[in-house]
């Protein structure tokens, strides 16, 4: 099995797509928590890649597509796997393709007002990624490795409508293109979690 989640924003992408890749034994890959990894690493492409994301920017499309070629590769894919936040434009999506032939493309739609809560909310744990959002959880520390938790540095409101923009402008058009090939199906996210996650069970069945 091979899905992108597509969406906006603190649409539920990552929450979901962790769910659904459990259940179908398939490797979760996260543009954005990869692109973090390497910002936390220090490495060349995490200090390139911080100002773009810390603007709600996108990293050029040639450094996403050759991250995603290596990681594709590995191990853990065999089974198949889960995009969450890739493809984000037609020229991602042109050179996904030419890698592989994806099965459903999973349309996750939230109104813009709740997305902005959704992610200003959210904290973060620096150490270990875990993720979760003030509503749900008033604790400091991680649940899972105990560090202190914190906002994600593109999570502030003005960044967040950037981001927002940029995905109405580069991504949304990807609605259309997947439509056109037949793969899209769209699912209400602006419910429970639970609710969300059994409408996307129904719908890839
Ligand atoms: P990325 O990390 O992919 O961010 P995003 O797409 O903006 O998505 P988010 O992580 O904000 O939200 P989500 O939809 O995963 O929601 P989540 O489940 O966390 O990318 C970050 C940046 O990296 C980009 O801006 C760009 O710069 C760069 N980048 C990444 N990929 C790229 C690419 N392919 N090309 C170019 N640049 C790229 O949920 C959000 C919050 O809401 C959480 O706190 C959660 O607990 C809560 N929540 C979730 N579902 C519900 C629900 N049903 N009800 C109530 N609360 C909920």
């Amino acid at each position: 099995m091979k899905l992108v989640f597509l969406g906006p924003p603190g649409a539920g992408k990552g929450t979901q797509a962790k769910r659904i890749a459990e259940t179908y034994h398939i490797a979760h890959i996260s543009t954005g928590d990869m692109l973090r990894a390497e910002m936390r690493a220090g490495t060349e492409l995490g200090l390139a890649a911080k100002s773009l994301i810390e603007a709600g920017k996108l990293v050029p499309d040639d450094v996403i597509i050759s991250m995603i070629e290596s990681r594709i590769k590995q191990d853990d894919c065999r089974n198949g796997f889960l995009f969450d936040g890739f493809p984000r434009t037609v020229a991602q999506a042109d050179a996904l393709s030419g890698l592989c032939d994806i099965d459903y493309v999973v349309n996750i739609e939230v109104p813009s007002e709740r997305l902005i809560h959704r992610a200003c909310g959210r904290r973060i744990c620096p150490e270990c990624g875990a993720s979760y959002h003030i509503d749900f959880y008033s604790g400091e520390n991680c649940k899972e490795c105990g560090a202190k938790l914190r906002q994600r540095d593109d999570d502030k409101e003005e960044t967040v409508w950037n981001r927002i923009k940029v995905y109405e402008e580069q991504t949304a058009p990807l609605i259309a293109y997947y439509t056109e090939r037949d793969k899209i199906v769209t699912v209400n996210g602006d419910q429970e979690i639970d609710d969300v996650t059994a409408d996307i069970g129904k719908a890839l069945k």
